[in-house]
């Protein structure tokens, strides 16, 4: 049988970062398409020299040209430009809405079918103008950052605890931005909610609030400290998780920038939601019950993506 095709919109550090990943994982055969030229053909080539170390088969090919593209099962968009110390995600809306524009018709007119992961922020906004400019089906076209978010809250809670971050699962729902939703009743350590841990000694509440709080800031420590771009590895990571979810059928609940119109009281939006990706792409939202105060931060989570959606519209108005 044929080897999947994995087309990479933007071959910058996360483009480059998943298309190693992918090669490593062998998911398929992998194009990766950027407007610099030779920056997509130069990682291409480079990728393609640490296979005979790392013992990988997958041809690997570096393109400017949209129809090189063509087939893709899957494409994972990283287009446009990452932010720097002192900006948010949110300012970055401007220069990324034009890059999705142009992004989802090179992905409507060569690769219909794919299974569509965004990953270029602010995302909640980005990946519903994504959709919309490509036209694709809701449920083939998705955004990470719950994966990621929830990766950073793991990390966090890992290290406080001094236990294997396998063992710890984490729930992060909302947008991709300051107002994203920790929630604390439906992460666990070993299958005990951090609440119950609390009450067993294992942290104090202040402990797990300042990590809740470090979780919501990840991205920006990260940027902080690398001054010339964002953080690349665990996007990266986390984009690939769900592409291998899509392709191996794998039926991951994972929680995704997902397209919501019914559940959790949403009616038409993108936003972070738990989700199962299998071979349908966006095969369930999982209409999880939130109590009182986290309803509230998922509201007040859910104005600010509304917010940016309007913003959107109202530079682009082929999308009111
Ligand atoms: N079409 C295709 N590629 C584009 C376009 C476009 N219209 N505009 C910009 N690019 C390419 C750039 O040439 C660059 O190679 O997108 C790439 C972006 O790479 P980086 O600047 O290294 O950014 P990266 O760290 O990979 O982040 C990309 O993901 O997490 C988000 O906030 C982040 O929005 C940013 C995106």
């Amino acid at each position: 049988m044929a080897r999947p095709k994995i087309a990479l919109i933007g071959a910058g550090q996360i483009g480059g970062t998943l298309a190693h990943l992918a090669a490593i994982k062998e998911l398929g055969d992998i194009t990766v398409f950027d407007i610099a030229e030779g920056t997509p053909q130069g990682k291409a080539l480079d990728i393609a020299q640490s296979g005979p170390s790392e013992g990988f088969d997958a041809v690997m090919k570096g393109t400017n040209t949209y129809a090189d593209i063509a087939g893709a099962d899957v494409c994972i968009v990283t287009a446009g430009v990452p932010r720097k110390p002192g900006m948010s995600r949110d300012d970055l809306l401007g220069i990324n809405l034009k890059v999705m524009k142009s992004v989802g018709e090179g992905i409507k007119q060569h690769a219909p079918d794919a299974f569509v992961i965004c990953i270029t922020n602010p995302l909640d906004a980005m990946v519903w103008a994504l959709r919309e400019f490509s036209g694709l089906p809701h449920h083939k076209v998705v955004g990470m950052a719950g994966v990621l978010d929830s990766a950073r809250f793991r990390h966090f809670l890992s290290v406080e605890f001094e236990v294997s971050m396998r063992d710890v699962t984490a729930f992060v729902l909302g947008g991709h931005g300051d107002t994203m939703v920790p929630l604390t009743r439906y992460s666990t350590v070993g299958g005990v909610p951090l609440p119950d841990l609390v009450q067993m000694g294992w942290t104090t509440q202040e402990k797990l609030d300042a990590i809740v709080q470090r979780t919501r800031d990840g991205g920006a420590e990260i940027v902080g400290l690398l001054k010339t771009g964002s953080a690349f590895y665990a996007p990266a990571t986390s984009a690939i998780e769900m592409a291998e979810a899509y392709l191996k059928d794998q039926k991951r609940l994972l929680p995704c920038a997902a397209y919501v119109d019914g559940a959790l009281g949403l009616n038409g939006m993108y936003v972070g939601v738990p989700t199962v990706i299998g071979a349908g792409g966006v095969e369930r939202v999982v209409n999880i019950t939130l109590n009182k105060d986290e309803q509230a931060m998922f509201d007040k989570s859910v104005d600010a993506v509304k917010g940016l959606v309007e913003a959107c519209k109202a530079i682009d108005p082929s999308l009111a």
